[in-house]
């Protein structure tokens, strides 16, 4: 099953991603922890794609582009999986949809997680991320036991540079501007799923699972 999470940031489109991957055993793509990782290593993309991640603007169409076509090519991606935070222009969308047909595939649903702007500055300037598993927490909707230690594997929980407010509003802005045109793009293809991102992790999660099927 190949799937698209689409969702303005702080959705909870890699919170459910990291929980759907392990009911359907398909990889996660999530171009921001792609992005992130390069620069952890130090890596010309990671240092480039700083650049606009930083001011929340996007990374430009030809460099994230060709990351993904690369990465769809690879053995894992053969069972399905969940691209989480691509497509992000229509431009990304069209480019995918190219690049599938060129390999005899499509996406078979397109998930649009929706969360208003005042709780999405909320959950995003409270996020803690595990630095060696990547496992998410929320200073106060999901604390960790211990502060600032990951439950899952004791790694030390860190907070996004782009996680400040004002970055946060940039990230909105874009979002509106030129992510959202992609959910009538993908409702006119018939593929879109709405559904309300308010409510409990495990709650989403459910709903999510009852549009996929299990
Ligand atoms: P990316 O890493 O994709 O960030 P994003 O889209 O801004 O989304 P987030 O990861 O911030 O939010 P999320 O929906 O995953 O929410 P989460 O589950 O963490 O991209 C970062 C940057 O990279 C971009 O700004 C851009 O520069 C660049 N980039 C990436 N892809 C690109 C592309 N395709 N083209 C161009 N540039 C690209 O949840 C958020 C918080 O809320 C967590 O703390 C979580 O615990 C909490 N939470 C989750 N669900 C709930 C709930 N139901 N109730 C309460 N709290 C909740
Ligand atoms: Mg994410
Ligand atoms: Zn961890």
């Amino acid at each position: 099953m190949n799937i698209i999470f689409l969702g303005p940031p702080g959705a909870g489109k890699g919170t459910q991603a990291k929980m759907l991957i392990e009911k359907y055993a398909v990889p996660q793509i999530s171009t921001g922890d792609m992005f992130r990782a390069a620069l952890k290593d130090k890596a010309p993309l990671g240092m480039k794609a700083k650049e606009y991640m930083d001011k929340g603007q996007l990374v430009p169409d030809e460099i994230v582009i060709g990351l993904v076509e690369e990465r769809l090519k690879q053995d894992d991606c053969k069972k399905g999986y969940i691209l989480d935070g691509f497509p992000r222009t229509v431009a990304q969308a069209e480019a995918l949809d190219k690049a599938l047909a060129k390999m005899g595939s499509k996406i078979d649903h397109v998930v649009s997680i929706e969360v208003d702007n005042k709780e999405l500055v909320k959950r995003l300037t409270g996020r803690r991320t595990c630095r060696k598993c990547g496992a998410m927490y929320h200073a106060i909707f999901k604390p960790p036991v211990n502060k600032d230690v990951c439950d899952k594997c004791g790694g030390e929980l860190y907070q996004r540079d782009d996680d400040t407010e004002s970055t946060v509003m940039s990230r909105l802005e874009v979002y509106d501007a030129q992510t959202k045109p992609l959910i009538d793009y993908y409702q006119k293809k018939g593929i879109l799923k709405s559904i309300p991102g308010i409510g409990s992790i495990d709650d989403i999660f459910n709903k999510i699972v009852s549009i996929l099927g299990s």
